[in-house]
């Protein structure tokens, strides 16, 4: 069963924070950007610099649609999953818990700078980032159940302090 939907921006964590919640929930885990490799071949970069976005969103799209509706127990979405209409209704159909990752930009600088693996903020990530998230912060809020900060904590934190605001922590 569909227990959690991670969405957020680039770096804020959605991965290694999903990764840690389907742990403490002892379920499965995915993350979509990780399909998206598996099923092409190709990384995230290498399908963005040879087909352009376009292609790239409608390989998310399908990949994204496909795990909603299956038996993965916690899924991480790539931030930028959630601007498609059809994804925004599958996940407001569904009963999981849709998790917002909120982080700041002097934490998330250091994530994504300097790296080549996230093509949307490689060039000016401060300015890129900072763009990206203007214009998806009210999809991601529009679509959140629980908006947690993850600045300056370790995903096993998130992931504890998730399961005491879904009523589930073991204390
Ligand atoms: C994207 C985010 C990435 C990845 C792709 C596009 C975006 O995933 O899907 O580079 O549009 O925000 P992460 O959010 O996991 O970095």
């Amino acid at each position: 069963m569909l227990r959690a939907i991670l969405i957020g921006p680039p770096g804020s964590g959605k991965s290694s924070v999903g990764k840690a919640l389907s742990r403490e929930l002892s379920t499965s885990f995915e993350d979509t950007d990780e399909l998206i490799v598996e099923k092409t071949g190709r990384s995230i970069p290498e399908i963005f610099a040879e087909d352009g976005e376009t292609k790239f969103r409608a390989i998310e799209k399908e990949v994204v649609l496909l795990a909603l509706r299956s038996n993965i127990g916690v899924i991480s979405l790539g931030g930028g999953a959630v601007i498609d209409l059809d994804v925004q209704e599958a996940i407001r159909k569904s009963a999981a818990q849709v998790i917002l990752l909120q982080i700041g930009l002097g934490n998330v600088l250091a994530r994504i700078s300097n790296k080549t693996d996230r093509p949307l903020v490689a060039q000016d990530p401060e300015r890129q980032w900072k763009d990206l998230l203007a214009a998806r912060a009210p999809i991601y809020e529009s679509l959140a159940t629980i908006v947690i900060a993850t600045d300056n904590k370790k995903p096993y934190e998130v992931a504890r302090e998730l399961m005491s605001r879904m009523g589930l922590a073991r204390e």
